[in-house]
């Protein structure tokens, strides 16, 4: 596919939409979108707009699509999949200025918001009026919500509350030849036709551009109480997670951390934090509520649980400050292994039962290879992420021999009856993958879809499938 480079002409007639200062064409702007945080990638496009109303999209789109000229959406360029990265050039269409909450509607407890507003913004304006937004990446004190609907994004709540996809009731999106639609109603319900919303959420900016968002809310638990267990065996620690739910408990968080990722985000943040010798994985449980009494029986009910699996301890974090500490330590593993050494994350989904399973498999594999990965997630989604670690290994070893190893980790994904990304996304880098999981009548079922929305195929052209 060869899109049309960008000129003069173009570039006039992009200021002439946005005013010049919107039109982005020196090297170091271009360069601050030619990343977002997946592995060391670089793509650098030919010019960077912001646009800051529907129309100006609409009318950005609709010059694109009739020149063949490419565009691809960012958000906050927190992204581990590639999406972002404007691989062909052409346009890099930044939504930081839709920074707007437009309306919090607290009669029908929803709120209306532009797709540029920071995850965490939103939270902390709701939680003033004690309203709740569930979904809570790690990185939500930077990521837009257009990006968390780009990739239905989850986070540690998700196990309670679900992910993205679980709180977007309608869209305002901006088709590939500048055609606005609604994709759904206001509604809690929605039984009218093909469900638009639920196709664009996980789209990944392939489909449309989203420059308006209404979104679920729900009244906000007043008080969390966290959990600490090191476990020895991180099997055992594995195992432990479906016998919490087996026994009844409904944790608003469920996390697995093997020693490895917390050393690494205490390096990175400069805080102690002592690990014995004897540990092989910790999980950080978290239950939400109101009866504060409901919610110790639970915490009871799931700390035995945790000891018949063998945990060596379990803390609980008391003060804000302590479950800040532990929190902010787990959302930081991420970052803290790309900081560290060049690394390959996978973002492996299976059935919660069969963690376990996974968890030995991909130890089992890593051996066989000879690399180190760095597992940690969100255990009672079943969702682990994989870190593979560089370290001393060849270029040669990396750059192919690994995909071998890669494949068989998403192989046993299968197997499991679990999927390549829970919440990261295909973008650029999981694309290769994706005959795995899906049989190719089912990916062209899928490219026929995208040649409706875009027969052009402008829009983030090289993502999901090629
Ligand atoms: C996390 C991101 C990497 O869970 O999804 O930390
Ligand atoms: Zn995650």
């Amino acid at each position: 596919m060869t899109f049309k480079k960008l000129d003069g002409t173009d570039i006039n007639y992009f200021s002439g939409i946005l005013g010049p200062e919107y039109v982005l064409t020196n090297q170091d702007d271009l360069a601050k979108n030619a990343k977002d945080y997946t592995e060391d990638l670089c793509y650098f496009p030919e010019v960077v707009l912001k646009p800051n109303t529907t129309a100006e999209v609409a009318s950005i789109l609709t010059y694109c699509n009739s020149q063949n000229i490419c565009v691809t959406p960012r958000g906050a360029g927190t992204g581990l999949s590639g999406g972002s990265l404007p691989i062909m050039g052409g346009v890099s269409l930044s939504m930081e200025r839709f920074n707007n909450i437009i309306e919090i509607d607290e009669r029908n407890f929803q709120v209306h918001v532009e797709p540029g507003v920071i995850n965490e913004a939103l939270q902390n304006v709701l939680k003033e009026k004690e309203l709740f937004y569930p979904p809570d990446p790690a990185s939500k004190g930077s990521c837009f919500l257009g990006g968390n609907v780009a990739h239905s994004s989850g986070g540690p709540r998700a196990v309670k509350y679900g992910t993205t996809r679980d709180y977007v009731l309608n869209l305002e999106v901006v088709l590939a030849n500048g055609d606005i639609i609604e994709t759904g109603a206001n509604t809690l319900k929605f039984s009218t036709g093909y469900n638009l919303t639920q196709l664009m959420i996980g789209s990944e900016g392939t489909l449309g551009v989203v420059t308006k968002m209404v979104l679920k809310v729900l009244p906000l638990p007043k008080n969390t109480l966290l959990l600490f267990a090191p476990f020895a065996s991180p099997e055992k620690a594995c195992e432990a997670v479906s016998g919490i739910f087996r026994a009844g408990a409904n944790p608003s968080a469920c996390e697995f951390i093997e020693p490895d990722g917390f050393r690494l985000a205490a390096n990175l943040l400069n805080i102690s934090f002592p690990i014995a010798e004897e540990i092989g994985a910790y999980l950080l449980i978290e239950v939400d509520g109101n009866d504060y009494t409901a919610m110790m029986q639970e915490c009871e009910t799931i700390s035995e649980v945790l000891y018949n699996h063998q945990a060596i301890d379990v803390l609980f974090a008391e003060t804000a400050a302590q479950k800040e500490y532990y929190w902010k330590l787990r959302r930081s593993i991420g970052e803290a292994t790309k900081h560290n050494n060049t690394y390959k994350e996978e973002d492996t989904v299976v059935p919660r039962a069969e963690l376990p399973e996974l968890f030995k498999g991909v130890k089992e594999i890593a051996s066989r290879y000879g690399f180190r990965t760095v597992c940690y997630g969100h255990a009672g989604d079943g969702n682990l992420h994989v870190n593979i670690l560089k370290d001393q290994l060849s270029d040669d070893f990396w750059n192919h021999e690994i995909n071998l190893a890669i494949i068989e980790i998403f192989e046993l994904c299968k197997k499991l009856k679990g999927t390549i990304s829970g919440e990261h996304g295909i973008g650029l880098v999981q694309q290769k993958y994706m005959p795995i999981v899906m049989p190719a009548h089912q990916l062209q079922l899928m490219k026929n879809i995208k040649a409706a929305f875009d027969p052009k195929g402008i829009l983030n052209p090289g993502k999901i499938f090629n």
